[in-house]
This record gives C-alpha cells, structure tokens and sequence, in this order.
C-alpha cells in the first residue's frame, strides 16, 4: 500500500487514507490565514522556520526566543486566534474515533504551510498537557515524507508518504514519538499548487 512502509505501522499509528477534502477544508483554511497570517516562527535559538505556521482554535502553538507555548493570542495580531471550524472538529473527532480514541475534542489546530524545500526537524510534540489524547494530523497538497522515529531522538526513523487527503492518527504508544518532515519536493498540486498544507490537531489545555 505504501511502497516507503511495507511493514506494519507502529503501534498506535493510524493512517486514513483519503479521508479529508481539500475542496471543502481549503477555503476555511484561507479565512483563518486572513484573519491569522501564516509565518515563520523564531526558534529559541534565534533561526526561523522553514515551514509558515498558524492556528486556530482556543489556543495556538507559538515559538520565539523564549521557547515553545501555547497561547490563547495570536503574538503577530494580538488577538485570539479564529475559532476552530465544526468542520475541522468533526474531521479530526472523527479520525481519532476510527483510530480507537473516542471524544476527542481539540482547542487546538496548528495549521503548516510547507513550499517546496521547507522541512520539519525530529521533534516531539510534548506542550500539550495530557499524552492520553492523539494528535491528528491532516495532509493537503503536494506529497511529504513523514519520518517516524522512536521516543529517543537518536532511535533509527522509517519513512510514510503523506499523500493529499491522508489523516494520521498517533496515540497512546506513538504519542512521544520522535517525527518528522523531509524537505518538500517541487510539484503541482491542482489546487493548491506547489504547495502542501497540514493541520495538526491536539488536546492542548
Ligand atoms: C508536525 O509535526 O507538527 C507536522 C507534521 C506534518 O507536517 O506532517
Ligand atoms: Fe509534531
């Protein structure tokens, strides 16, 4: 089924393939990046991302010098971040249900624009306040490969192409696994161009 992961997925892993519509997500998504404009966030030490970031819901993912946040304003506007979409909701509560992870209600979308060359170093997602929630990660546009280590940085990684509409799951086990993004390769995607968009959905406070 996918030719970078022919074993299993890990435990804790769930990939949905096609589950999510960039006809229908794509236009909210534009609202809320015209009300909070995607950016390269500053890393503690002193860099910038390669991938622009947003968020909506009750709370939004923030990085500056002084580290990594959730915050319920919007640094660049000052304002809260846009309200999360039902339609957002209803696609990740219904994911993480298919995934084994029944009321999952998100106050938290982070929303990663990514062009051609952006990447996502190995991280761990670990500001949230309870692991006991999944993260759900959508995929929009143009094909990454996600890389799937283990809960050390250093654990060997394997390689999962994200394709367009694919929704990823990772609870319980996968919750504090090491991840990441390869720098995205050129290519056209109908609607969105040269471009690949991905919302991660979390449990934050
Ligand atoms: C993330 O780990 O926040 C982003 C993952 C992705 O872009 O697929
Ligand atoms: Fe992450």
């Amino acid at each position: 089924m996918n030719d970078l992961f022919p074993e299993p997925l890990p435990d804790g892993i769930t990939l949905l393939p096609r589950q999510a519509d960039a006809v229908a997500l794509l236009p909210l998504i534009d609202a809320i990046a015209a009300m909070s404009p995607p950016r390269h966030l500053t890393v503690p030490g002193g860099g910038s991302m390669s991938v622009a970031m947003t968020n909506c819901g009750m709370l939004g993912w923030v990085s500056d010098r002084s580290g990594y946040r959730y915050d319920r304003i919007d640094p660049l506007t000052g304002r809260p971040w846009p309200a999360m979409p039902a339609a957002f909701t209803e696609l990740a509560a219904g994911a993480a249900a298919q995934a084994g992870f029944a009321g999952f209600m998100p106050d938290a979308c982070l929303i990663n624009s990514y062009a051609p060359g952006a990447r996502m170093g190995l991280h761990q997602d670990r500001d949230e306040r309870d692991f006991a929630w999944p993260i759900v990660s959508v995929s929009l546009g143009l094909d990454a490969v996600f890389l799937i280590g283990g809960t050390r940085r250093a654990d060997p990684t394997r390689a999962l192409v994200l394709a367009d509409g694919a929704v990823l799951v990772f609870g319980g086990p996968a919750r504090r696994m090491y991840h990441g993004v390869r720098p995205l390769k050129a290519g056209h995607h109908p609607l969105l161009g040269a471009r690949r968009l991905n919302l991660t959905f979390r449990k934050a406070g």
